[in-house]
């Protein structure tokens, strides 16, 4: 095969999308499998603090630098009593978990959460039930976690031990609720009304706070995308976010229309930014409403492990994805995605963070990096500050269900306070390596600090507590000569090219 065309980039610091919101690099943690027990929290592990939050674990997450956590759901939430989770741990009532038919102990709550989102160096994303429950259970969390004194739920707060309020900004009226699995499943009218009277009177309770309006649970649902129509019409005014969550698989083991979902994802934003801005039209509102990607990642390997889980079980291994290198670069594929739309996108959740479809497996012999926690981390660490345009140019390709995907996916950011610029590349080709130049003179006098690379022969190797078969090594070919950065970018990389000044 003859070699691949070059691919062309013009990074330039006057192209500029926008400041990227830190928050597109959050998270999630449910109650769900062991994220909680057995992963953020299981006191008797050797390397648990006093509250119980093992250290290994928060660890790793600091090294993620994650900004903010989603928290207690997911589907569970729908049905979750917030209550049961707050005052002694002995009185906790243990009950039937239905969104993943498990037993819960509510040995983990509101306050611990957020006890240990302190301790991580992480602000809570708190979401409310509007599956069973309603405006009153909303509105009296949110007077527990964030009133200061003197009320009743404040109080409370106080008698249980936490003194300051959470100060929680960021609130999600409900999830998924245009699922049909979702404990208390809405049609939009349904759902746009009673998230708009929440809306209303939590923010009586506390005017500084940010809102959520649950968007659709996958671009191939079939009510997307009028349930955005429909249910922002009712919540337009009372929200400041519409969420979108997004899973893909390798199901049919094709890797390069695996590689190519991002255009999908692509377009799963573009939509929901013309619905949001169609409503504003409509409204005639001066208003934006931004976008929260607040579940995305790979989801498929332990489908089948999970259907044959027992239920009504303690914390049992469920959506434990082992990730292998191919679903590495899916992940940075979807970071590019998310850092073209940073004018938009202004929060996002990789889900989840620990042992559930997770970058941070905690096993009882240590805690250790699934391959997807590079992409993640290098995007957390080197993708703050502005999210530049890139003028591109790539060879193109058909994949099964896309035609004209580009080789090389890319986004460029310029962190204007550290003198810094970053790109990320990807190439999708898997077995050619793609040649790139990128002319990069508007930033005179920067110079290569570093071309980090993940690569593997094997797309399917994964990592493990003992082995780390897939992590970055810093020998990328990248060469910066009179502004041009010359590389070859290995077939099927993620890559990180850093300059500086
Ligand atoms: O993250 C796992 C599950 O995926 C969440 O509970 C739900 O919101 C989504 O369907």
């Amino acid at each position: 095969m003859a070699q691949l065309d070059k691919a062309k980039m013009i990074v330039d610091k006057d192209f500029r999308i926008a400041e990227i919101d830190e928050r597109i690099y959050g998270s999630f943690i449910e109650h769900l499998g062991r994220a909680v027990y057995g992963g953020i929290y299981e006191p008797d592990h050797p390397s648990a603090n006093e509250n119980g939050f093992r250290m290994d674990v928060i660890e790793l997450v600091k090294q993620l630098n994650v900004p903010i956590v989603r928290y207690p759901g997911g589907n569970m939430v729908s049905a979750y009593n917030w209550e049961d989770g707050v005052g002694p741990k002995e009185e906790r009532p243990r009950r039937l978990e239905l969104a993943w038919r498990t037993i819960e102990t509510n040995q983990v709550g509101t306050n611990e959460f957020a006890q240990w989102a302190k301790e991580a160096n992480s602000e809570v994303m708190m979401a409310v039930n509007l599956g069973t429950r309603g405006i009153d259970a909303a509105r009296n969390l949110l007077e527990y976690c964030n009133h200061p004194e003197g009320t009743y739920y404040s109080d409370l707060r106080i008698k249980h031990g936490y003194r300051e309020p959470h100060k929680i900004k960021t609130w999600c009226l409900g999830n998924e609720m245009d699922g049909p699995w979702q404990i208390g499943h809405k049609t939009a009218d349904e759902y746009g009304r009673l998230a708009a009277e929440t809306a209303k009177a939590m923010r009586l309770v506390d005017p500084s706070i940010e809102l959520v309006s649950c968007g659709s649970s996958g671009i191939q649902m079939p009510t997307f995308p009028e349930w955005e129509a429909k249910t922002l019409d009712h919540t337009y005014d009372y929200v400041d976010f519409v969420s979108l969550h997004q899973y893909y698989g390798n199901r049919d083991s094709d890797t390069a229309n695996y590689l190519a979902r991002t255009l999908d994802m692509d377009h799963f934003i573009k939509t929901v930014i013309s619905t949001c801005d169609y409503i504003q039209a409509k409204k005639r509102s001066k208003k934006k409403i931004n976008l929260s990607f607040d579940e995305w990642n790979v989801w498929y390997h332990s489908n089948d492990q999970d259907a044959r889980l027992d239920p009504w079980t303690i914390a049992p291994p469920q959506l434990e994805d082992h990730y292998n290198f191919e679903d590495a670069l899916l992940v940075g594929s979807m970071l590019i995605t998310l850092l073209k739309h940073a004018d938009r996108v202004k929060m996002a959740c990789m889900a989840q963070l620990v042992n559930v479809i997770a970058p941070i497996m905690a096993e009882q012999g240590g805690s250790w990096k699934q391959t997807i926690f590079y992409p993640y981390m290098h995007a957390s660490a080197f993708g703050r500050g502005v999210s530049l345009q890139p003028v591109v140019s790539s060879p193109l390709h058909d994949t099964k269900d896309y035609t004209d995907v580009p080789y090389l996916d890319s986004a460029a950011v310029y962190n204007e306070e550290k003198e810094e610029v970053t790109i990320f590349a990807l190439n999708r080709h898997l077995s050619e390596s793609l040649p790139l130049t990128a002319d990069v003179r508007s930033f005179a006098d920067y110079r290569l600090v570093e071309h980090i690379v993940l690569e593997h022969d094997d797309l399917k190797a994964v990592n493990s507590l003992n082995e780390e078969k897939v992590k970055p090594h810093g020998n990328g070919s990248a060469e910066l000569k009179d502004g041009i950065i010359e590389a070859q970018l290995s077939k099927a990389s993620w890559n990180v090219i850093r300059l500086a000044k």
